[in-house]
């Protein structure tokens, strides 16, 4: 099982876009594949209609009672562990001596899936230090203007400071517009760079029309521009994992 967080301390930079793109891609492509919806917010649930059922909460999660409530969507392959609004309060429940409870938790589905996606709410918490601790691979959008290249360095800080590997952790350009210079700019200043994936995720408005037709881009526009960026951002997510 290969797990994957779609992870920014910067809100609004396209992480639940990619989440569901690229669940949707790797359930497409073969493999048994979950996308865990960790923000409260529960955007990645309502994009695929997916209803929180009976008692779910964060507790039944944290005790790693959780099967029961994973959601077959409507796409072969490809089931959902829906938010909770009680995930509002994850890192007020979690060990800050341990950091990899969530590791553990998760662990528990090794058999049944082959990859996971985490879509991780906008933070630099406990959360988020076992989210990242959990994940063969973070992966981060990166909308290129200065405040995000600074997330970007704040999250090797704080990979450094939890001792998470550093290898780990993959960007990506997200929402990147071709007219405006400081995007064209900072895509040409740090594209070569290691820890970035060569293809980026241009603003398309097929991405943004997702919350009204509440399916993949992939599905609602076959072969347009998006659904074919998001393909080819899973198979380099594939292909360089940890
Ligand atoms: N490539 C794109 N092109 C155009 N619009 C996009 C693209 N990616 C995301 N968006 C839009 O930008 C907004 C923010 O995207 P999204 O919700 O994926 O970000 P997020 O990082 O998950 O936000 P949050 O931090 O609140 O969870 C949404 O309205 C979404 O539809
Ligand atoms: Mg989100």
């Amino acid at each position: 099982m290969n797990s994957i967080a779609v992870y920014s301390s910067k809100g609004g930079v396209g992480k639940t876009a990619t989440a569901v793109n690229l669940a949707y891609a790797s359930a497409h492509r073969g493999k048994r594949t979950l996308l865990c919806d960790i923000d409260p917010q529960g955007a990645s649930s309502y994009y695929y209609r997916i209803p929180i059922k009976g008692q779910f909460n964060k507790k039944q999660f944290l005790k790693g009672r959780f099967k029961k409530y994973i959601q077959r969507t409507a796409y072969p392959h490809l089931s959902l562990l829906p938010a909770h609004f009680s995930f509002r309060n994850l890192d007020l429940a979690l060990d800050p001596e341990a950091g990899n409870e969530l590791k553990k938790i998760f662990a528990s589905l090794k058999d049944d899936y082959d990859v996971l996606v985490f879509d991780c709410p906008p933070n630099m918490t406990l959360l988020s230090e076992n989210l990242i601790m959990a994940a063969d691979q973070v992966v981060m959008p990166v909308i290129p203007t200065t405040l995000s290249i600074r997330a970007l360095a704040q999250s090797i800080k704080l990979f450094d400071k939890i001792g998470a590997e550093r290898k780990k952790l993959r960007a990506f350009f997200s929402m990147v517009e071709r007219r405006k210079n400081m995007h064209v700019d900072t895509v040409r200043s740090y594209r070569k760079k290691k820890v970035f994936f060569k293809t980026l995720i241009p603003y398309l408005a097929d991405v943004e029309k997702m919350g009204a037709t509440r399916e993949p881009v992939a599905v609602s526009r076959p072969g347009s521009p998006a659904a074919v960026a998001y393909d080819r951002l899973w198979m380099e997510v594939w292909k360089r994992r940890v």
